[in-house]
């Protein structure tokens, strides 16, 4: 009999931001599959559990594996950070279920995006219209991402970036921000938001103007806000429209 293989949105890293649904499902789990980070985030809330390990960039063998073993009647977990739908293992899982024309049972568990999760910690960004960018250029050409970020700057959307910057990918952010300043002001409320829910969080505020320069990894969201957004008592507002 085919097994479940649920593909679990665990939030930021941090027990409170987890769902219930997430933990129940992580639970009721004979194996969870995982980036290494990811596992070791999650490990120490599920000691009991059986844990299958794997490195960044193998995401199409740990997946490969995760249906295979489902397809033994296990019921099979796969973590992904924030939610599994954004970036995250869902898409990739169906597909191989696709290919493979497996029968097993694909449940997909959501979980709170760093979008959200960074926005709640800088106050209230994302009160309108927003478009959410990676700048990884592993799996989607740099001219289209850099093409979306140009669309969104002529739409005065609320930009969020995932995927900022690596070590090898070093001007992505640069080069956005300079399309960007095309559009909007220099003064434009920025933040930055790094480790959210893991130790070490940390959250800055800056303009669109000195962006370039902040300090900025793969484990931060960075939030632009649009024409009419602002900081007041260290909080970052997006007006959504209503009369006061
Ligand atoms: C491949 S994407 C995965 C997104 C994830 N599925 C989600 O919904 O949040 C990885 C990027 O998400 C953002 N991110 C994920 N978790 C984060 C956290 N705990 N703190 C800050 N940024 C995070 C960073 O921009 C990171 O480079």
């Amino acid at each position: 009999m085919a097994g479940r293989l649920s593909v679990v949105g665990f939030g930021p890293g941090d027990r409170g931001n987890m769902t219930f649904r997430a933990a129940e499902v992580i639970q009721a789990s004979d194996v969870v599959f995982g980036y290494e980070v990811y596992v070791d985030l999650v490990r120490e809330m599920f000691p009991d559990k059986e844990f299958r390990a794997s490195r960044m960039l193998k995401e199409v063998e740990r997946c490969t594996d995760a249906v295979k073993e489902a397809e033994t009647g296990k019921n099979v977990s796969v973590i992904s950070s924030g939610d599994p739908g954004i970036y995250g293992m869902a898409g990739i899982v169906l597909q191989i279920a696709e290919e493979r024309d497996s029968d097993i049972d694909i449940d997909i568990v959501p979980g709170i995006t760093a979008a959200s999760s960074a926005a709640s910690l800088l106050g209230a960004p994302l009160m309108h219209d927003l478009a959410i960018i990676s700048l990884s250029d592993l799996l989607t050409p740099l001219d289209l991402i850099m093409k979306r970020v140009e669309c969104a700057g002529m739409g005065d959307m609320i930009v969020c970036l995932y995927n900022p910057k690596s070590k090898k990918r070093t001007d992505h952010m640069a080069n956005a921000a300079d399309i960007l300043l095309r559009f909007r002001g220099p003064g434009t409320p920025v933040g930055i938001v790094r480790n959210i829910g893991r130790d070490g969080e940390d959250t800055t505020i800056s303009t669109l103007g000195r962006l370039k320069d902040e300090s900025v990894d793969m484990f931060s969201t960075v939030i632009i806000g649009n024409s009419q957004t602002y900081v007041h008592n260290g909080r970052i507002i997006t007006p959504r429209g209503y009369r006061l």
